[in-house]
């Protein structure tokens, strides 16, 4: 596909479903099936997401059998996500062949027989619904994908914690760990300068003036959920893998490819440490890549299964 003239997130959110579905950790998704409590009418099972983006999450757990009795919480920063969520699920939902009712413009409510899902949305930040809900609701499993990277660990994490009933569930997959990875090398060098300057911005990135980013979120992950008192039940990488086969990019991948080198276009243009004319160059060339099928991209990421403890005598599944 030629370069795109104007960038959407929520498109990018789209086309990174299917890299997703590759990438995610078979033996983490099996701990968590495993670990899950068997839901019931009377008790559901409460699923909390944050940062859920489009709730893709919510169809990928319906299509994984998780979803049989649920109340599923989805929340996210952007108003703009969470009003195509709820242009998307409907549709999703029907084409499943659930029923679908809209209780209200946050409650989705989908039913057949045997299954019973309501999924609430809402745009605000994490931070401010910890702080509403705490000692207020409690939750089963809660799910962060692709946002632990985003925040800073040490204190958001023991907050989203108090959020678990006890012995309940973190869920935390496509958390980056330290790896951009292009081909075909344009210069060896420059790329690796180019992935190291990339992964600064991470570093360095602060949000209201306080630190929000790791490039290493996920090796991290282990010692702060052991700081934070939780257990890890399964850990394993998800990198992303995406290159073009006899037949091109697979479904909007060739976009996904843009958005990423596009990010890090707007990222680093200006950077002290790359010259400047070289580095548009490279941009130009990886876009050149995606153009041509040629381009190989892979991130490394880590997916996380955690549990907060139970107390002794818990018996609930
Ligand atoms: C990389 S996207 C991942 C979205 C989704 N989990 C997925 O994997 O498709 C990170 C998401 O986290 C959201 N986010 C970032 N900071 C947040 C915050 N403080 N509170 C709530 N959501 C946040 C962003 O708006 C974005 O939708």
């Amino acid at each position: 596909m030629p370069i795109p003239l104007t960038y959407s997130f929520a498109r990018y959110l789209s086309a990174k479903k299917s890299v997703d579905d590759r990438a995610l950790n078979w033996h983490v998704w099996q701990g968590l099936v495993a670990a899950l409590p068997r839901a019931t009418p009377e008790q559901p099972l409460r699923v909390l997401e944050v940062g859920a983006g489009l709730g893709t999450m919510v169809e990928r757990l319906f299509a994984g059998g998780m979803l049989t009795h649920a109340a599923y919480t989805a929340i996210d920063l952007e108003p703009v996500l969470i009003t195509e969520a709820r242009r998307r699920l409907p549709q999703w939902a029907a084409a499943q062949g659930l029923q679908v009712q809209q209780d209200s413009q946050a409650q989705l409510h989908l039913q057949r027989p045997g299954q019973d899902i309501r999924v609430a949305t809402e745009a605000i930040d994490l931070l401010r619904f910890i702080a509403r809900e705490r000692g207020q609701r409690t939750w089963d499993l809660l799910m962060a994908q692709a946002l632990l990277d985003l925040v800073h660990v040490p204190t958001t994490l023991p907050a989203l914690l108090s959020l678990l009933r006890p012995g309940g569930l973190l869920y935390c997959p496509i958390t980056f760990d330290g790896g951009t990875v292009f081909q075909p090398e344009i210069d060896p060098e420059l790329d690796t300068a180019i992935e190291a300057c990339y992964h600064q911005t991470m570093d360095r990135r602060l949000v209201a003036g306080k630190p929000s980013g790791d490039s290493r979120t996920g090796r991290h992950l282990f010692t702060h959920l052991q700081d934070a008192g939780a257990e890890v039940l399964a850990a394993g990488s998800s990198d992303w893998v995406v290159f073009a086969g006899a037949n091109g990019y697979a479904a909007d991948e060739a976009y996904f490819l843009h958005f990423i080198i596009h990010t890090m276009d707007s990222a680093l243009t200006g950077h002290a440490d790359l010259d400047a004319g070289r580095f548009t160059a490279w941009i130009a060339q990886r876009h050149a890549q995606v153009e041509q099928g040629t381009l190989v991209y892979i991130a490394h990421q880590l997916d996380l299964l955690g549990r907060v403890p139970a107390p002794p005598g818990d018996t609930k599944e």
